[in-house]
């Protein structure tokens, strides 16, 4: 019978098969994917294993301490920490196509654990690269059978050529909720396991436009309201995301007080879906939405307008970009 406990047996024996005595990076992002590919790769290898968190800017406010504190507590991995704030943002200069987007930032990935596999050096050879890649980002990345490229997941269509790692992919076959249960199994706490899904990119693919410091700091002030009020209403097990989406390169009139506003709008896009591969808009609440609303143009300055995104997917997908 195929329950989570041989599911989890079995890629325990794959992961030692492929890794032997050698030693792992597993880039760490917040999200339950990265998350219990790490747990299952520690069950496998134990402290041969070194996760790298990657503060690429791109990040929704509390997430670096979330994982510091939360994933660490319950797992005792060893981790390190790299501020690629910089970087991230330089190679993303001026760029305003999706797809492009997402190569920069799945390759500054990779550059990131190139150095923290040169840094590492000293307790051994780190050859192996770790990633929670489900088995819908590589449907969707074109890696399935007959299927087309819809967009590029960061650790599947956007991994530069010379990739010099091999790569760990023990969730490669597994939709979420099996994702979900493969984590509780091993020991994950909830707040890890029934995390709403976080891209990689993060909130660089949902700025449309251009990515630079203040829009970031303006969608993760929009977001960080976004999320409070929806876990103010008890609503977070019954959506799957929702994420913010800054359309950075449009303006609109408003009024504030008695003086006219030209404000961006941001999006919200409340879904309801199983795997992520189809998906509903959630019928949220009028009074959430009105909270919502009101906070984000009250409170974030640069935000004028809220809109709510009703397309189901197909023929939209969840992310903007
Ligand atoms: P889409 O936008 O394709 O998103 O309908 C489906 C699900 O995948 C997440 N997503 C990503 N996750 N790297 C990730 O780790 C990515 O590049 C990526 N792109 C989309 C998205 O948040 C949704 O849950």
């Amino acid at each position: 019978e195929w329950t989570t406990a041989s599911i989890v047996d079995d890629q325990v024996a794959k992961i030692r098969e492929q890794i032997g005595d050698g030693r792992a990076i597993c880039g760490l992002s917040g999200g339950v994917d990265s998350a219990v590919a790490a747990a299952l790769v520690q069950r496998a290898i134990g402290d041969r294993l070194t996760c790298v968190f990657v503060d690429h800017g791109l990040l929704r406010a509390g997430e670096r301490a979330q994982v510091e504190r939360d994933f660490v507590a319950a797992t005792g991995v060893n981790l390190v920490t790299v501020d690629a704030r910089e970087r991230f943002l330089e190679a993303l200069a001026g760029v305003t196509d999706p797809e492009q987007k997402r190569k920069i930032i799945g390759r500054e990935f990779i550059r990131v654990f190139e150095q923290a596999e040169r840094d590492l050096k000293a307790q051994g050879d780190y050859r192996f690269l770790v990633q929670g890649t489900l088995y819908p980002d590589v449907v969707e990345s074109g890696g399935g059978a007959g299927a087309s490229n819809i967009k590029s997941h960061h650790n599947v269509g956007g991994l530069p050529e010379d990739l010099q790692f091999e790569l760990v992919e023990p969730l490669r076959l597994l939709f979420k909720d099996e994702v979900r249960r493969v984590g509780l199994e091993l020991g994950l706490p909830e707040t890890i396991v029934h995390r709403q899904p976080f891209p990689g990119p993060g909130l660089g693919i949902r700025i449309i436009g251009e990515i630079t410091h203040d829009r970031l700091e303006t969608l993760r002030a929009a977001d960080a309201i976004a999320r409070e009020e929806l876990t103010a209403a008890g609503l977070d097990r019954d959506i799957w995301q929702c994420p913010v989406v800054l359309l950075a390169d449009v303006r609109s009139v408003g009024v504030q007080g008695d003086g006219r506003t030209y404000g961006h709008p941001v999006v919200l896009r409340p879904v309801s879906s199983e795997d992520a591969m189809t998906a509903d808009w959630t019928r949220l609440p009028y009074d959430v939405l009105e909270h919502i609303s009101t906070r984000i143009t009250n409170e974030v300055a640069e935000v004028n307008r809220v809109v709510l995104d009703v397309t189901s997917k197909p023929p939209g997908t969840i992310e903007w970009e």
